[in-house]
């Protein structure tokens, strides 16, 4: 067996969530490879709604089992509330949720050395989630992290000490003042007793080594599914650097993060808004700041689901998605989110860029970063109706197929599903 692949192609909060899923139901395990709880899955049905960070959104499914992969990050407090918000609404956790020992953890004192790099950057940085990411990921790479593996040394204890002790000189550096910083509301010796007690609930999962885990579940000719976070244009090496995220959102990242090889690869499934959103900084091309950027946020509820900020909104972008296509070899499209363009007379896609030299261009230039790239868009006609209403086998109208149409063309891979609202049901097939 292979393992199928759902990951973003934008900057995220493509809805990836909703569809994995939608999917489980026909996967024996789903598997998170890389991100941690600065990524916010929405999963909405029968009037409930729920926000997973670092849990996969396979955990709904009872038939289905979870993995939090190696190349995935915890933060152990984050984590304990994540799973009691799931048990107080009869959602088993603990049967079905196997993490990886190699998994990096999220001390609190990462996320201190986050705000104070963020504080430190004024008006250029990079709109973290103030997670902990970049800190953790930092470590891992130097070769000093801690890891879901290293809860049961006995000097474990000694180790978190040390570890901690560094990151507080290096916040010291900073010239951050920590003492009053509030990390989700807590100061931080507060947060801190709290993650230690949590890390209580981490020790009784069920934790594998991943990669044996893994493979030996397809050898079984088992079906799994691998859940990116984030998305590519905030992948560590491909995304807008430096605003990006510290991981490969991208189909690389599935065989680090989860220790599969590439032949291993089965469908790669692409997922995008029918527009774009984005969160935090860095270049947008269709980005809209007048009231069409209103229309698309409000129509959307764009709030973000891990910090709540107002997503920033525009056109979909067309050299940026084929761009995504490529770097992932997707094999089929989902389009979110179509229900809120319900209501355009007009909608735009963008289909190249000029760039400073005047030059129109489909690529995405190194340049992205340093200069505003204009985009030239092809003009659409909207379809003017809530597609929300149409029943599945019923024909849906001549604009809005011509806006899928005209996508799938220019990616060259089909659009297979079309999600019409939050809800687990709202989803039409093609
Ligand atoms: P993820 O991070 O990719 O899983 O996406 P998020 O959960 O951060 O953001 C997607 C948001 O859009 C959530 O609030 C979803 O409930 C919502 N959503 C998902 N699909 C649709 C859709 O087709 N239409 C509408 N209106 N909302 C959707
Ligand atoms: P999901 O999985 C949208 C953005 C942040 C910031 C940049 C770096 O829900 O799609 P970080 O916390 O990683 O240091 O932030 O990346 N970002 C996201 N934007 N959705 C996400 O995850 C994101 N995770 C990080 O806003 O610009
Ligand atoms: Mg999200």
């Amino acid at each position: 067996m292979k393992v199928d692949v759902l990951l973003g192609l934008q900057w995220g909060d493509e809805g990836k969530g909703k569809i994995v899923d939608v999917l489980a139901p026909q996967y024996d395990v789903v598997a998170r490879f890389q991100g941690g709880p600065n990524a916010g899955h929405t999963i909405e049905f029968e009037g409930k709604k729920f926000v997973l960070h670092t849990i996969p959104s396979g955990i709904f499914n009872l038939e289905t089992r979870n993995l939090i992969g190696n190349g995935v990050i915890i933060d152990p407090f984050i984590l304990r509330k994540e799973i009691e918000k799931l048990n107080a609404a009869d959602i088993p956790v603990y049967p079905n949720l196997f993490v990886s020992k190699k998994a990096h953890l999220i001390l609190p004192s990462h996320r201190l050395i986050d705000a104070a790099s963020e504080a430190s950057k004024g008006s250029q940085k990079i709109g973290s989630t103030l997670k902990g990411i970049g800190p953790t990921y930092t470590d891992k790479m130097s070769r000093c992290g801690l890891r879901v593996g290293d809860l049961e040394l006995a000097d474990f204890e000694s180790r978190y000490t040390a570890l901690k002790e560094k990151h507080l000189k290096q916040v010291a550096q900073f010239g951050f003042d920590y003492t009053a910083h509030l990390i989700d509301g807590h100061l931080f010796s507060d947060y801190e007793s709290r993650w230690l007690e949590s890390v209580e609930v981490l020790r009784r999962l069920h934790k594998v080594d991943s990669e044996y885990f893994i493979n030996e579940e397809l050898k079984l000719g088992r079906r799994v599914l691998a859940e990116g976070a984030q998305g590519t244009l905030l992948d560590i090496d491909f995304g807008s650097y430096p605003f990006v995220t510290s991981s490969n959102t991208t189909i690389a990242g599935v065989c680090s993060g989860l220790g599969i090889a590439p032949s291993k690869i089965g469908q790669v499934i692409g997922i995008f808004k029918a527009y774009c959103t984005r969160v935090g900084s860095g270049p947008f091309p269709t980005e809209l700041f007048d009231e069409t950027g209103e229309k698309l946020r409000r129509n959307g509820n764009e709030f973000g689901s891990t910090t709540g900020r107002p997503r920033r909104c525009g056109w979909l972008d067309l050299p940026a998605l084929n761009y995504a296509v490529m770097l992932n070899g997707v094999t089929e499209l989902v389009m979110m989110k179509a229900d809120v363009l319900d209501d355009f007379e007009q909608l735009k896609i963008a289909v190249a860029y000029q760039g400073a030299d005047g030059q129109l261009t489909q690529k995405l230039p190194y340049e992205a970063c340093t200069q505003d790239l204009v985009p030239a868009y092809k003009i659409m006609e909207g379809w003017n109706q809530s597609i929300r209403q149409i029943p599945a086998n019923e024909t849906l109208p001549e604009s809005f197929n011509a806006y899928i149409t005209f996508v799938e063309q220019s990616a060259g891979v089909p659009v297979t599903m079309i999600s019409t609202g939050p809800d687990r049901n709202q989803i039409l097939y093609r």
